[in-house]
């Protein structure tokens, strides 16, 4: 099968299948967008390549996600029309809604066009209609914010302080990072803009989110211009309610925008082997991808080479779903640093206008950590951890006389797994499909685990006892 990927070949070869792991030596083709160890089968939005765990049902999960976000504009059209039709509206009220009825309009049309052009044509699907399949639109503004408001005779300071914060942190870095990776690049204007910067070998800009994708695809790689439609929800005194947006195609040189490249998939299951990038970043990610910030760091000392470095920037502004205990300060996550062997090259702390767009009277500020961490050889031990890889779970358990107080054949294939390379996380993995179903495996291999620390060195003590 003939596809439109343009990646390099040292690219290619980091690729791997995001169920198996298999690489293209053990059977994963991207040319194929197909594993023949475990039959997966993938697609793509023209050239940007799909690799997710559900192979080609994302696409449908998506496609259900676009005819939920077009249905919901044609709702708001209908109730629009409905409105217009009434006979107590004065003109500045008719003019009002027209204009939200135009923007919305746009919006409607572009998706919809943008998205079928991508192969991710609206269709309702019943099945996962039962299921909350997510908001296509969540972030929406992050393409005005990147594309839309920073216009040559309004330039937004946003972005350009954005960049600013990034390359004080990239100026003292010990060598310039041939192969970057940028996780939740969202619409692509930090991760363009880093590139255009660094000029490496290669910059991949990984996101789950086909519209943001596809925005970032269409202006940088396909040099197209879009049109969308912004409105606010409450009119504010002296600022318009609603404008069109056309955005044009960045100035791009076709050098930079040929080693740019856009991947859509899930950060918990990338389709990209160990050591493979030397500069990571992670732009307003942490907080907000849906898993425990200490599995997001495992991932990122795996993904890094040796001598490669993490590049942080933003807040630690947690989803709403996320469990409190999951909500972690900068304190602890500096812990799990101490514990995992990163180190800090640098770092700061700033506080920053965000999303602020031309039509917005209200301004919203957060807090913005950024910083550099390397990989060291030595961990350190921080107060209350009874060991290290029992809290950073992809750190490998060491080999040692474990004992048990109580006797269950789950803790005797534990303990026979630790090998001294196979962490929790290797073990949860294996365990799963034996579990029933429903049961946490990481909470009890954690618990399993740290029983038999305590066991065990309860059991040394007594030894040494005279
Ligand atoms: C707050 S936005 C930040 C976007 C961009 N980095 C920026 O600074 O504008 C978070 C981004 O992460 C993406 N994202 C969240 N969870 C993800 C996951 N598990 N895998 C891939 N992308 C994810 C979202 O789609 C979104 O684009």
């Amino acid at each position: 099968m003939n596809n439109k990927i343009d990646f390099p070949t040292q690219l290619r070869a980091q690729c791997c299948c995001p169920n198996c792991r298999a690489n293209v030596s053990e059977g994963f083709s991207l040319e194929q967008l197909f594993c023949n160890r475990c039959k997966s089968e993938f697609f793509t939005m023209e050239n940007i390549p799909c690799l997710f765990p559900a192979g080609t049902h994302q696409r449908l999960i998506w496609q259900h996600q676009t005819a939920m976000l077009i249905s919901l504009a044609e709702q708001a059209l209908s109730n629009i029309r409905e409105s217009l039709a009434r006979y107590d509206l004065s003109d500045a009220t008719r003019e009002r809604l027209a204009e939200i009825y135009k923007a919305n309009l746009i919006n409607r049309d572009s998706i919809q066009s943008l998205l079928t052009k991508k192969s991710v044509p609206p269709e309702f699907n019943e099945t996962l209609n039962q299921m909350n399949a997510g908001d296509l639109s969540e972030y929406f503004d992050l393409i005005f914010r990147d594309w839309g408001w920073d216009t040559t005779s309004e330039p937004s300071e946003e972005n350009k302080n954005a960049l600013k914060r990034i390359t004080s942190l990239i100026d003292t870095l010990p060598n310039s990072p041939k192969r970057v990776l940028v996780l939740g690049a969202g619409a692509g204007r930090l991760s363009w803009d880093i590139h255009t910067y660094l000029d490496p070998d290669f910059s991949l800009a990984v996101d789950s989110n086909p519209l943001l994708l596809a925005v970032a695809d269409e202006l940088i790689k396909k040099k197209n211009s879009l049109t969308f439609g912004e409105f606010k929800l409450f009119p504010q005194i002296d600022f318009p309610t609603t404008a069109t947006r056309n955005i044009p195609s960045p100035q791009v040189s076709t050098h930079q925008s040929s080693n740019w490249f856009l991947l859509a998939a899930n950060v918990w299951n990338l389709p990209l082997q160990n050591q493979s990038f030397d500069l990571i970043i992670t732009p307003w990610f942490i907080d907000v991808n849906g898993g425990d910030v200490r599995d997001l760091i495992g991932l990122i000392q795996n993904l890094l080479t040796p001598e490669g470095s993490w590049l942080n920037t933003g807040p630690l502004l947690y989803t709403r779903h996320l469990p409190t205990q999951l909500k972690y300060s900068q304190a602890e996550i500096k812990e799990f640093f101490s514990l995992s062997g990163l180190t800090f090259t640098s770092e700061r702390t700033d506080q920053a206008p965000y999303l602020v767009s031309p039509m917005e009277a209200r301004i919203r500020t957060e807090q913005i950590w950024s910083f550099v961490a390397t990989q060291t050889v030595d961990t350190q031990p921080v107060a209350g951890v009874i060991a290290n890889w029992l809290v950073m779970h992809h750190l490998p358990i060491p080999v040692a006389n474990y004992r048990s107080f109580q006797s269950h054949p789950l803790i005797d294939a534990i303990i026979q797994m630790i090998d001294g390379k196979k962490s929790i996380n290797t073990i949860s993995t294996i365990l799963d499909p034996q579990m029933p179903e429903g049961v946490a495996v990481k909470e009890v291999v954690v618990a399993i685990l740290g029983q038999l620390v305590l066991d065990t060195r309860a059991a040394e003590e007594e030894i040494a006892r005279p």
